[in-house]
């Protein structure tokens, strides 16, 4: 695969250079990362945004869903990222259960976050519904991106992780939404899972950068999961995942050779002891 140069800017990204880079039509770049090392290679690399997402409760924790992981174990993953960080926005979810129904809830948890971790910004899903919490968390000059679309802290609800926003109703709830996210004082938002028009929709009208996840190419950035991208995590291949790399069977690969040089007593050799 050909890696083409980029002009890596070393200054720090913030919101308002992302903000630019949508004015300039420059594409913004997000994955997510949940722990130091990892973190470190996607800055290094020259990543725009990195996202500690609530799917850490997936690729981390194994869970089926992002709904059990919690305040506490967002602020061990920020905080390991924010270590690594020195170029990329760095932008934490806030997990289901800390700011839906009560504004007074949601600063206090924003306000954690912010002060244990020292992330750049936070992420909330959803659109009128959580419009109080958003404004309150605004209010004390946290900067805060949006989450439209698939919200997987609405599984329950959804009942599935496919396709949102097919029918004219929810599309123009959504349109509503962005709007609305915008008009309040959100610095950016995150489409998941919806149909391309819609997503190119909703980058056209809008003038805060929008991140698609399976959104289309006509939003003004992209932001995927690191284990899928990566290759690392298996038996889950949507349309809009682009694997980058097999790491899966390559770490296997490495291991297995690794078992087999200490079954056969070739780990260590002369050199590799003191
Ligand atoms: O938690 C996450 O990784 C996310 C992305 C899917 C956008 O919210």
């Amino acid at each position: 695969m050909s890696v083409a140069k980029r002009d890596t800017e070393n200054r720090k990204v913030t919101t308002h250079r992302l903000i630019e880079m949508k004015q300039k039509g420059e594409k913004i770049s997000m994955l997510t990362a949940y722990d130091y090392s990892m973190a470190q290679i996607i800055d290094e690399a020259g990543m725009d945004v990195i996202l500690v997402g609530d799917s850490a409760s997936n690729v981390m924790a194994g869970n089926t869903t992002t709904l059990p992981i919690t305040l506490d174990q967002m602020i061990y993953h920020a905080k390991s990222v924010m270590k690594a960080a020195k170029r990329a926005l760095v932008i934490c979810d806030m997990p289901f259960g800390s700011y839906q129904g009560d504004p007074r809830k949601a600063i206090e948890s924003a306000i954690r976050i912010m002060k244990e971790s020292h992330v750049d910004a936070l992420k909330i899903e959803g659109g009128s519904e959580v419009r109080e919490s958003i404004e309150c968390i605004l209010s004390a000059g946290i900067p805060v991106m949006g989450h439209l679309g698939l919200t997987p802290q609405s599984i329950n609800k959804f009942g599935t992780y496919t396709v949102r926003a097919k029918e004219e109703a929810e599309a123009a709830k959504l349109v509503d939404d962005a709007r609305m996210l915008e008009e309040i004082g959100c610095f950016g938002i995150t489409l998941e899972k919806i149909p391309a028009a819609l997503g190119a929709k909703v980058a056209q009208e809008r003038s805060i950068p929008i991140i698609g996840i399976g959104a289309g190419g006509g939003v003004d950035g992209q932001v995927l999961v690191m284990q899928d991208m990566l290759g690392i995590t298996s038996g889950f291949s949507p349309r809009f995942l682009r694997r980058y790399a097999n790491l899966r069977d390559d770490i296997t690969q490495a291991v297995q050779c690794y078992i087999e040089d200490i079954k056969r007593g070739d780990f260590p050799n002369e050199k590799e002891q003191y």
